[in-house]
Parts: C-alpha cells; sequence; structure tokens
C-alpha cells in the first residue's frame, strides 16, 4: 500500500518483506556495526541491515565469529540503532548464546531487543535450535534464520567451503528450512550453497530467502559491507563482488596526510585559529 512518505523513505518492516517478495521485488541487504557506516547505508536506501556477528572479524580482528560476546553485540547494536531511520535491523545473536538452551536464547533475544531497539534477530541452525527458535518468536521477537554455510559451526565443518553440495545435506537444509518457516521465522539467510537448492528453497517458501554465495535466484542479496567496498585484503569469494577499492583511497589519504604533516604542509594558514 501506498504511503505518504514514498516507498524510499517509508520504514522497512518485516511485513514489507514479504510484500516485496509477493511483488518479486529483491531485497538488499548489507552488515554494519559502528554508527557512521550504518548513516551512510541507510542514506543509500538498503531496505536491511544486519549488524552481523561478522564484527567478531571485521571490527575485531578475530578469525571467527565465535568470540564475540553478547555485549559486543548489544554494542553494536545500539550504535546502528542511533543512525537509521528507514532500514529493518537485524541483530545476529552470537555463538554460545542460544544454543541447547531456549530460556537462554530467549534472554539474551529480550537483551539484544531491549538494550538495542534493532527490529529483529537473527540465529543460526534448523532443528537443533527449532526449541529456542519457537521460545523467542513467542515473546513476539521476529527471527531471521540461518542455513548453509553457518560460520559459527565452522570447527564442526573444519571449512567454509560450499555446503549442501551433496544430497542428504541438501535434503536437511530444505527440511531445516521449511520447519523456520513453519516455526514463523519471517526471513531466511542461505549462505554458500549451490544456486539449484537455493532457488529451490525460495521457490518453496513463503518467506523472504536472502543469499550470499547462493547465486541469483533468491528473493535479495547480503553481503559485508567491508568486503563488498574493498576495505579487507585477502578474502576473495567467488561471490563477493568489490563496487570500490576503499583499501587504497583510504591507504593513499593516510599517506598523503602523513606526508603533508612531515613536509610542514598541514595545516596551512587557513587551517589555524
Ligand atoms: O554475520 C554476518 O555478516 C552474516 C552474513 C554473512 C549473512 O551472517
Amino acid at each position: 500500500m501506498a504511503n505518504y512518505l514514498g516507498d524510499k523513505e517509508r520504514k522497512v518492516t518485516t511485513h514489507r518483506l514479504m510484500e516485496m517478495k509477493q511483488r518479486g521485488e529483491k531485497i538488499a541487504m548489507i552488515t554494519s556495526y559502528d554508527y557512521t557506516m550504518a548513516g551512510l547505508v541507510d542514506q543509500a536506501g538498503i531496505d536491511v541491515i544486519l549488524v552481523g556477528d561478522s564484527a567478531s572479524n571485521v571490527m575485531a580482528g578475530n578469525v571467527t565469529t565465535l568470540p564475540i560476546t553478547l555485549d559486543q553485540m548489544i554494542y553494536h547494536g545500539k550504535s546502528v540503532m542511533k543512525a537509521v531511520n528507514r532500514a529493518l535491523v537485524v541483530v545476529d545473536m552470537p555463538f554460545g548464546t542460544y544454543q541447547g538452551n531456549s530460556k537462554e536464547g530467549l534472554a539474551s533475544a529480550i537483551r539484544i531487543m531491549k538494550e538495542t531497539h534493532a527490529d529483529t534477530v537473527k540465529l543460526e541452525g534448523g532443528e537443533e535450535v527449532i526449541e529456542t527458535v519457537k521460545r523467542i518468536l513467542s515473546a513476539g521477537i521476529p527471527i531471521m534464520g540461518h542455513l548453509g554455510l553457518t560460520p559459527q559451526s565452522i570447527n564442526k565443518f573444519g571449512t567454509y567451503a560450499v555446503r549442501a553440495k551433496e544430497k542428504e545435506e541438501a535434503d536437511k537444509l530444505i527440511r531445516d528450512a521449511h520447519l523456520l518457516e513453519d516455526a514463523g521465522c519471517y526471513a531466511l539467510v542461505l549462505e554458500k550453497i549451490p544456486s539449484a537448492l537455493a532457488k529451490r528453497v525460495s521457490e518453496e517458501l513463503t518467506i523472504p530467502v536472502i543469499g550470499i554465495g547462493a547465486g541469483g535466484d533468491t528473493d535479495g542479496q547480503v553481503l559485508v559491507v567491508h568486503d563488498m567496498l574493498g576495505m579487507t585484503n585477502g578474502f576473495s569469494p567467488r561471490f563477493l563482488r568489490r563496487y570500490a577499492d576503499l583499501n587504497t583511497v583510504i591507504v593513499d589519504a593516510v599517506q598523503h596526510y602523513s606526508e603533508d604533516i612531515k613536509s610542514g604542509d598541514f595545516p596551512n594558514s587557513e587551517e589555524q585559529y
């Protein structure tokens, strides 16, 4: 339904993502972890901002997503929420805050919602976490699921290679996707799986499916903002498209600044009081 603000300014809701899927309009999602970046991506008109636990890698320099804590995710979520007017904001539930204990899962989700004011949470897994999913949903907290390559299980997988290439794992993924939809999740991320499988899941589910390394037939796409802006080095999976080379831009600018200080060029007479 049209809104007096127009679609460009209207706040994105979980309901609106469903409408977008029904209309065949693709959903654009990106990560952000801080106030300044979140303000920029919201200004650019992105539909969904994910405060991903990839903050563990790109913000804190950890090798995996496992070390990031609930307090740290809440800090990132709060910072992002201060900048965002339009996008739907989703905060990742970090490793160890929901697996194996649905009461703890609910308590963690409630902390995220109360302390960050984000719109929804995201968590990884299917059947193994379904009790937690149902408990969190019963409190009125919307959940985005996440299947395929689930980085919080990297120690079980032992590799970041494409998941669900074999029938058994693909069948389980399809079952898990339906379980999450039936439980009441409003959307699902599929990470690094064959595009044919992602297409099938996107067609079978009524909720929006957002892909990363899952081909072009999902209902939307997500990338880590530091990767797509070319700020990270040494991470070049096939699915990553770089839209800028900020690495070079930033290093060049800082070198220039440093040279100007050393040569006495900065500050000049107009840059002082
Ligand atoms: O944490 C994250 O950035 C994610 C995306 C890769 C989907 O979960």
